[in-house]
This record gives structure tokens, sequence and C-alpha cells, in this order.
């Protein structure tokens, strides 16, 4: 083999959000995962223009967001919510760079592939510049059914969501912690981001609500499935709830499929798809939670059982870490595929 062969194509990348909770993950799942980069930019607010990161050994400085950001780069990771990608995701595009977008700005457009890599990463050859990440909540029940789904189609899907404060970024992390040393405290807390106390409480709505009762987050999770599994005909009813947990988010599921699985089956489907774990002995105490999650690339599967209520009904629940493989993981998993 000649020293040619052995050069690895290096690339430009820019994070955009770079200082946020997905951004800096995005930064060390990068380096973890050793990605061919050449050049990387770090871009967020005029706020945080100067704040340095270390990468690969490297001191990098974050740079103010701006339009001339993306000549020369390659791929770009959006992270910035949708409004930041909704201004600058065609200037990226137009300097001929690839997006990979966090944000639900391009989720639903019909020429914008939305992909988990495990599951429809053949969408990708479709994209023209953009392409989406999904939906944290979605990301983490899929990656639980997809395995099921293509063994026996899912007919209808049923989910309650136990979503941690750091999906909703800095703030969200902030208000629990400052919440909690209140009240540890004896003083009355303090509410500034969530719409009520998140300290010992839950909150039954995420996002803004749509004229039929489900909330806009309970949409994504039925708009965004249909569009991933690439079937229109899939029911899916969504509950969405912040709870008092700092990282990962559950989800309990039950579905219907076409035909019976008997659950052992469930179980070897489960222990043999990539990206996700099978943690099921709950008389040993043994089942997924978020503090298991938190960190792990995995999504962990468990509380396995036939459910009492559909017919070919399987109920399960699953942990999976949002800010990882809801979010920064599947980016730079993209990314790999693209590449
Ligand atoms: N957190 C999750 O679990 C999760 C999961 C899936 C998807 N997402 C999506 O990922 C995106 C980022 O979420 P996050 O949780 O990381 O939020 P975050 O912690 O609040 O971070 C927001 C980032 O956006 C930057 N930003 C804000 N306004 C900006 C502006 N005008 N110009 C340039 N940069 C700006 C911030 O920079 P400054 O530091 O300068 O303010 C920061 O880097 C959102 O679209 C969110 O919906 C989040």
């Amino acid at each position: 083999m000649d020293s040619k062969q052995l050069t690895i194509k290096k690339y430009n990348i820019a994070i955009v959000g770079a200082t946020g909770v997905v951004g800096e993950t995005m930064l060390s799942i990068l380096e973890e995962r050793k990605f061919p980069v050449n050049d990387l930019i770090l871009l967020a607010s005029e706020r945080s223009s100067g704040k340095e990161y270390l990468f690969n050994g490297q001191t990098i400085k974050v740079q103010a967001l701006n339009e001339s950001s993306f000549q020369n780069i390659d791929i770009a990771l959006f992270s910035a919510g949708s409004s930041i990608s909704k201004t600058y995701a065609d200037i990226a595009v137009r300097s001929g760079c690839i997006i990979i977008d966090n944000s639900s700005a391009f989720r639903m457009k019909e020429d914008v592939p939305l992909v988990i890599p495990e599951i429809n990463p053949q969408a990708l050859s479709n994209h023209k510049g953009i392409i989406a990440n999904p939906n944290c909540t979605t990301i983490v029940t899929l990656m639980a059914l997809d395995p099921i789904n293509k063994f026996s189609k899912i007919k209808r899907i049923i989910a309650s969501s136990y979503q941690a404060v750091s999906g909703a970024g800095r703030e969200g992390i902030n208000e629990l912690k400052y919440q909690s040393k209140d009240i540890t405290n004896g003083r009355e807390p303090t509410i500034k981001y969530f719409a009520h106390q998140i300290a010992n409480n839950l909150i039954p709505k995420i996002d803004i609500m749509n004229d039929n009762g489900y909330s806009a987050e309970e949409m994504k999770m039925a708009n965004e499935t249909r569009k991933i599994f690439d079937d229109n005909e899939i029911k899916v009813s969504a509950t969405c709830v912040r709870v008092p947990v700092l990282t990962a988010h559950s989800v309990a599921v039950t579905i219907e499929t076409e035909n019976k699985i008997p659950i052992n089956n469930v179980r070897e489907l489960i222990k043999n798809s990539e990206g996700i774990e099978l943690i099921d002995d709950p008389e040993k105490e043994i089942y997924p939670m978020p503090i298991f999650a938190q960190g792990r690339d995995n999504c962990l599967v468990g509380r396995i059982r036939e459910d009492l209520v559909f017919e070919n009904g399987i109920s399960l629940w699953v942990s999976g870490d949002q800010i990882r493989k809801g979010a920064a993981l599947n980016a730079v998993q993209i990314a790999e595929k693209l590449i």
C-alpha cells in the first residue's frame, strides 16, 4: 500500500451554537469519535465571542456567527434554535456546505431528509444541502421501536415521555438547579424559564399548543415518526411531560403490531440491534433509568411485556441521553455517513 492510500480526507467543520449543551457535546463527540477534522470553527452569539474550548489539544476561540462564517466549511452542525437555522441555512448552503440541523426548522420539509442513521440512512442520498436531525424524544422512542417495526409493522403507538430539563438547554438545567437549591434552603423557588416550578413537580406540556389539543412536541413525535418510518398510516398519540431530571429522556411506549410477536423475540430483536441495549430484569430491580442512560451512546430498553389492552400489543420503557443520541451524537453519525 503506498502512502497516498493511507491519506484520509479531512473536513472543515463549523458548529453553530457551540456554547450550548448540544454544541459542547458535539465538540466532545467529534473528538471522541476521531472525526477527520481539518479546520473547526465554533460559532455562537456575540455574547460568547472569544470563549475558549479545547479540541484535540488545541485551543479554539468562539466566533460570533455572521453571514461569512461558512466560507470554506464542508459540514455545518447547526444547534442554535429554529430562527438561527432559518436565517443562516440558505447562506451556508450557498457557501457550498452541507448542514445538519438540530432544530425543528426543516424537519417536515419534503426535500429535507430526517435521519436516524441506524434506521433510515438511505434517506440521506436525496439531500439538497440540508439534513435534519429528528426531535430528541422521537429519536429515543424510535431507536427502541425500529427493530420491532422492521420485524412486523407497527400500526399504533401510544407514548408518554418523561423529558429531562436539559432538553430545554442551559436555561432548563439552571432552572432545576436553582429551584432545588431554593427549596433545600427553605426559600420560595424562582420561576424564570418554565411556566411552573419544575423542582419537585411535573409539567405536562412541552412547547406550544396545537388546535387539536396536542402540544407541538407531541405532534413532532407523530409527524416525524411517519416520515422516518416512511409510513403515513402509523398512528401516534403522545403525551410529553417535563420532569425534574437533569439529563436523559425516558418514554413509556405501547404499540400494536400487524402480527403477534412473542416477547422473547422482542427481547432478541432489541438485543441484536445497533444503538440500543436490553436492560430488563425487573425482579432484580434492573431496568433503564435516566441515571444509567446519561452519558451513554446507546438507548436502554426494558420493562418489555405483552400489553393487556391492544391485540398484538407490546409495552416497553426506554431511556436515552437526549443530548447525545437525541441530538449531538445523531448529528455526528449523520456526518460520518456523509463522508
Ligand atoms: N438540549 C437538547 O437535549 C436538545 C435535543 C435535541 C435538539 N435540541 C435543539 O438543539 C438546539 C440547541 O439546543 P441547546 O439545548 O444546546 O440550547 P442552549 O444550551 O440554550 O444553547 C443555545 C446555543 O445557541 C446559541 N445562540 C443563541 N442565540 C444565538 C444567536 N443569535 N446567534 C448565534 N448563536 C446563538 C447560544 O450561544 P450563546 O452562548 O452565545 O448564547 C448557544 O450556543 C435547539 O434547536 C434545540 O431545540 C436540543
